[in-house]
C-alpha cells in the first residue's frame, strides 16, 4: 500500500503556482509557504490523537477533547523545513520543536548530516517532519533513520513537492511513515533538482 498521500485544494494550486514561478520574491515566497504550511500541516496531522476533557462553558459543562500528552514533536530538516515548521507551529503552538541539520552534497547528492536536537522524551511523541522538498529522498530518509534511532514510532512527513525517485526511497525505507504532499512532480534533473519543482527550496526561503 502506498503511502503517498497527495492533499488535492484550489488553495494549494493557487499557493503552489506561486512558489513555482520564478519571479517571486522571497518575502512573497516565504509568506506563501508558511500558508501552504496550514494547508498541508490541516491534513498531515488529521491522525493526531485526543483525549476527553471536561470543561464549562459560559452556559453548562460539555466532555470536550484535546490533544493528548506530551504534545506532538515537529521536527524541522534544515534549513528549509524551517519555512515549513513556521506555519506548523502556528497551527499547533503547544508542540516542541526538533531540528535535524542535514545539506545536500552537490557532487554524490547524499545528504551530509550536520546537526541534530531532538527532545529527550521524543520518543513519547507523535512526530511531524517537515521539509519541503522530497528529491531524491536522501535527506529524508536521514533525517527519518535518526528519529527511529531516538525511538519514534509514530511520525508522518509532510513535504511541498515530492519527485517519483524520493516516494521510491522514503516507501522502501519508512514504508510506515506517510508521505503528505502537496504536489507529485515528474522528474528529477541530472543535479538531482525536481522538474518542473521550484529550484532550490532554502535559497528561494533565505534569498541565497
Ligand atoms: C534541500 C531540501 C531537502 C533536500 C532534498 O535541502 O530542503 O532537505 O534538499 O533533497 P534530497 O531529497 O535529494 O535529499 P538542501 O540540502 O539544499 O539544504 P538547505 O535546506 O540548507 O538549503
Ligand atoms: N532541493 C531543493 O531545494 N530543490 C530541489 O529541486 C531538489 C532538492
Amino acid at each position: 500500500m502506498s503511502s503517498l498521500h497527495l492533499v488535492t485544494h484550489p488553495l494549494i494550486d493557487h499557493k503552489m503556482a506561486i512558489l513555482r514561478a520564478v519571479d517571486t520574491p522571497s518575502p512573497q515566497f516565504r509568506q506563501t509557504l508558511r500558508e501552504m504550511s496550514w494547508l498541508l500541516g490541516f491534513a498531515g496531522m488529521a491522525h493526531l490523537k485526543t483525549r476527553p476533557v471536561s470543561l464549562t462553558t459560559p452556559l453548562e459543562q460539555m466532555q470536550a477533547r484535546q490533544l493528548t500528552d506530551p504534545a506532538p514533536c515537529l521536527v524541522s530538516i534544515l534549513r528549509a523545513g524551517n519555512g515549513l515548521v513556521q506555519g506548523l507551529l502556528e497551527l499547533l503552538p503547544e508542540a516542541s520543536v526538533g531540528h535535524l541539520g542535514m545539506a545536500r552534497d552537490h557532487d554524490s547528492l547524499e545528504p551530509v548530516d550536520y546537526y541534530s536536537n531532538l527532545p529527550a522524551d521524543i520518543s513519547e511523541r507523535q512526530v511531524i517532519l517537515a521539509d519541503p522538498m522530497l528529491a531524491t529522498g536522501g535527506s529524508a530518509v536521514a533525517a527519518a533513520d535518526r528519529l527511529r534511532a531516538a525511538g519514534v514510532s509514530d511520525c508522518v512527513f509532510i513535504c511541498l513537492l515530492a519527485a517519483p525517485e524520493g516516494v521510491a526511497r522514503f516507501e522502501a525505507a519508512h514504508p510506515d511513515i506517510p508521505i503528505i504532499t502537496g504536489a507529485l512532480d515528474r522528474q528529477l534533473n541530472d543535479q538531482g533538482y525536481i522538474l518542473p519543482g521550484l529550484g532550490d527550496a532554502g535559497d528561494r526561503i533565505y534569498a541565497t
